[in-house]
């Protein structure tokens, strides 16, 4: 059984298939959190102590008593707010009298199989023939009639538990809640590293490592969506915890709006965790009887280091995240016309990128901004998503077709949550726009933010791309969004709402998305934010595929997908070849193999042997590509910390292949280079296919190959592919 209740002791323990988390219903009905941490066979329910109960000067509630328990140094649950626990809350609650103190007790719990969805929300699932079950456990505030259900979800096959929450108004009167964070971890101990993932434009979610200290630290989006600055992603590990060894709890937030994520460590050393959308812009108005669901976090614990840590991640997200008919199908292989054109495309351009990117053997042409309006440059048109006409003479469909015809899918780009100022959209609704009345809304990259938390102004938006998804066989779509929201405000929310926009908004998107996935399932989704800038797990469930980053420079990239493989696969990091100077096409395509692969340049200017070196890119994209996508990745030598040499393995599950990677980043570097194999079966056999010399996963793990003096060229990189022999 994964979710146990011990009747007696009204203890809870949930099993993943490596963790255990154990809570208690306390005295009082103070729900307490016992355990995290690798799993526990056994009951063992006696010999969980409560660990600080009390200390001096702390507070009791009137119901308990001023015993050995204090609701601020016990390790609760669900932190409330104004109670007595004064460490950072989960949960604050203004009622019908102006207070905001909130006193959550257990009232009731249930076990069920499987996983309840989360209304308008995106959530993992459990995928076919796999098992999982979920605990809910229903808290009361006794004086306001608040009720509050804790969301538990195991999933047997995975060292994964999901946790989300939601809010139910049982009074009489509207409530207004304050914050509702999806996420409560109290630790016993602030002996910590914490690990994010920040960055900017062009340099999104680097890895930042930092020993927790006393007083609250965190990250936080406040810009509208996730953002490039700080990923919804956290990572507790012990100070000694490397890619193979120590402890790390991972989190990650399925949600693409604003968040936050605050570490606390108290007076007794000890560290609580709260995560979930960021209180700072929210504040949600609850009518009688109104629930409210918060939006889930992804909860991995791993005592085998950070790397298996990913790797638990991966497989999650490949399985119970990614759906859709490419989550298995597999991906053409794309060129976008970005990088080569920008916006001077036209038919006769287009295909002729075409016919000379067919030759190469890519798949699928992308035709990215400028198809649209009068759209030339990034002053006008967004909202106007119809067809250029002096770009594309005959119309949308004619063109597709010769696309078709050539022998390549083809892809559309669209930015449908803003609008341009010089449009037709902004002349006939300039109230669509997001903006604070009285103020002229600020630009971002020449236009507005569309104000989708509004249902019309989402049908508005929706009857154009619908209008040209329908008309046209159109097979992937690229999904932008290019500024950050300023003058956060839906015009039409009454005054005690206004806090509800960042929210409501974020519920637009994931409508939108919503459509096109439902009416168009056959559709290709590569969501993007001027790069990598909502790069989160909600955007990974409508879109298997995401922008990694509008750095294409094969060695940026380097940091950038080390930082972003920490808790999201290799499937869908889009990932392309293009032309920025640095570094060689092969190194540029050794880069991007480890990601969803494409290019970004104009294939007519390649020459002779170029075009030969891209064919052999696109053999090798073939032959890799089950085992990039699905396989166990084993980041060896990071950017962060290596000067010569940067490396990474990726492992079949069965163990039956790996593909070596290495990327020389200096010229002059040390000639030792001894490389010590991971993830291999250390009994097994394998031949390298490049000399056709075998050796033993032991040997390889233990001795190593010697690849000194294999490259030694600034920039210049190489692959090793070993496969598993009889
Ligand atoms: C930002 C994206 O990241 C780019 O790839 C490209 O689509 C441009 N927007 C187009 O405006």
């Amino acid at each position: 059984m994964a979710i146990r209740f011990n009747r007696e002791n009204k203890v809870f323990i949930l099993d993943t298939k490596t963790s255990s988390y154990v809570m208690k219903i306390y005295d009082g009905g103070y729900l307490l959190n016992l355990y995290y941490g690798r799993k526990i066979e056994g009951d063992n329910v006696e010999d969980f102590d409560i660990r600080a109960k009390n200390a001096s000067f702390s507070l009791a509630a009137a119901d308990v008593g001023e015993g050995d328990f204090a609701p601020d140094s016990a390790p609760i649950e669900y932190g409330c707010d104004g109670a007595g626990d004064f460490r950072v809350s989960a949960i604050k609650i203004r009622n019908c009298n102006g207070d905001s103190v909130t006193d959550l007790r257990y009232l009731s719990h249930e076990i069920i199989d499987g996983k309840p969805e989360i209304k308008d929300m995106p959530s993992t699932y459990v995928n076919g023939g796999e098992k999982a079950t979920t605990l809910l456990i229903n808290m009361q505030d006794a004086v306001t009639g608040v009720q509050v259900t804790l969301k538990y979800t195991v999933f047997e096959n995975h060292g994964v538990m999901t946790k989300s929450v939601s809010v139910k108004n049982c009074s009489k009167n509207a409530v207004y809640i304050e914050r509702a964070m999806s996420l409560c971890n109290d630790f016993p101990k602030m002996d910590w590293d914490m690990i994010t993932l920040y960055g900017r434009h062009y340099y999104e979610r680097h890895i930042e490592r930092r020993r927790l200290a006393h007083g609250l630290q965190g990250i936080e989006s406040n810009k509208g969506i996730s953002s490039h600055c700080h990923n919804p992603f956290v990572a507790l590990v012990s100070p000694n915890a490397d890619e193979e060894h120590g402890e790390a709890y991972g989190f990650n937030l399925v949600y693409s709006g604003n968040f936050s994520v605050a570490v606390e460590c108290d007076y007794n050393d000890s560290a609580r965790l709260v995560m979930g959308i960021n209180p700072n812009t929210f504040t949600w108005k609850l009518e009688a009887n109104e629930v409210f669901d918060a939006p889930e976090v992804v909860c991995v614990y791993s005592n085998e280091g950070i790397g298996e840590m990913s790797r638990i991640f991966h497989r999650f997200y490949n399985n119970n995240l990614i759906n859709g008919k490419y989550k298995t199908e597999k991906r053409p292989i794309l060129i976008n016309s970005w990088e080569a054109t920008y916006f001077d495309i036209n038919e006769e351009k287009l295909l002729d990128f075409a016919r000379s990117a067919k030759e190469l053997g890519v798949e699928m042409l992308v035709m990215d901004d400028g198809w649209f309006g009068g759209r030339n440059d990034d002053t006008t048109s967004l909202g106007d998503w119809v067809v250029n006409k002096e770009k594309f003479p005959n119309g949308l469909s004619p063109f597709i077709e010769q696309v078709h015809s050539i022998g390549l899918k083809f892809g559309i780009w669209f930015e449908p949550e803003m609008i341009s100022p010089k449009s037709e959209l902004y002349k006939a609704h300039p109230d669509y726009c997001v903006r604070a009345e009285g103020r002229e809304p600020m630009l971002g990259r020449n236009q507005y933010v569309l104000d989708v938390s509004r249902k019309e102004v989402r049908d508005a938006v929706w009857l154009q791309i619908d209008e040209i998804l329908k008309n046209n066989k159109i097979d992937y779509v690229k999904w932008d969004f290019n500024r950050y929201v300023t003058d956060a405000n839906s015009v039409v929310l009454p005054i005690d709402r206004k806090k509800e926009f960042a929210h409501r908004f974020i519920l637009g998107t994931y409508d939108l998305m919503n459509r096109l996935k439902t009416n168009y399932p056959d559709i290709l989704l590569e969501s993007c934010s001027g790069g990598g800038g909502r790069f989160d797990p909600a955007m990974l469930y409508y879109s298997p595929q995401i922008w990694t980053s509008d750095n294409t420079d094969a060695i940026g990239r380097l940091s950038i997908q080390f930082g972003t493989s920490l808790c999201y696969p290799a499937s869908c990091m889009g990932a392309h070849v293009s032309d920025y100077p640095r570094a060689y096409y092969g190194t540029k395509a050794d880069v991007a193999l480890w990601g969803s692969f494409g290019y970004e340049l104009d294939p007519r200017k390649l020459n002779e042997e170029q075009r030969k070196e891209f064919k052999n890119q696109i053999a090798e994209y073939h032959k890799y590509y089950n085992l990039i996508h699905f396989g166990d990745l084993y980041r060896t030598l990071s950017p962060f910390e290596e000067k010569y040499k940067v490396a990474w393995q990726i492992v079949s599950q069965d163990k039956k292949e790996c593909l070596l990677t290495v990327v020389c980043l200096q010229e002059r570097i040390p000639e030792n280079f001894i490389y010590k194999f991971k993830g291999l079966d250390q009994n097994a056999y394998y031949k390298n296919e490049e000399d056709g010399k075998v050796y033993s996963g032991d040997f390889l793990a233990s001795v190593g190959l010697n690849l000194s003096n294999k490259i030694n060229y600034v920039y210049g990189s190489r692959k090793w592919y070993f496969i598993k022999v009889d």
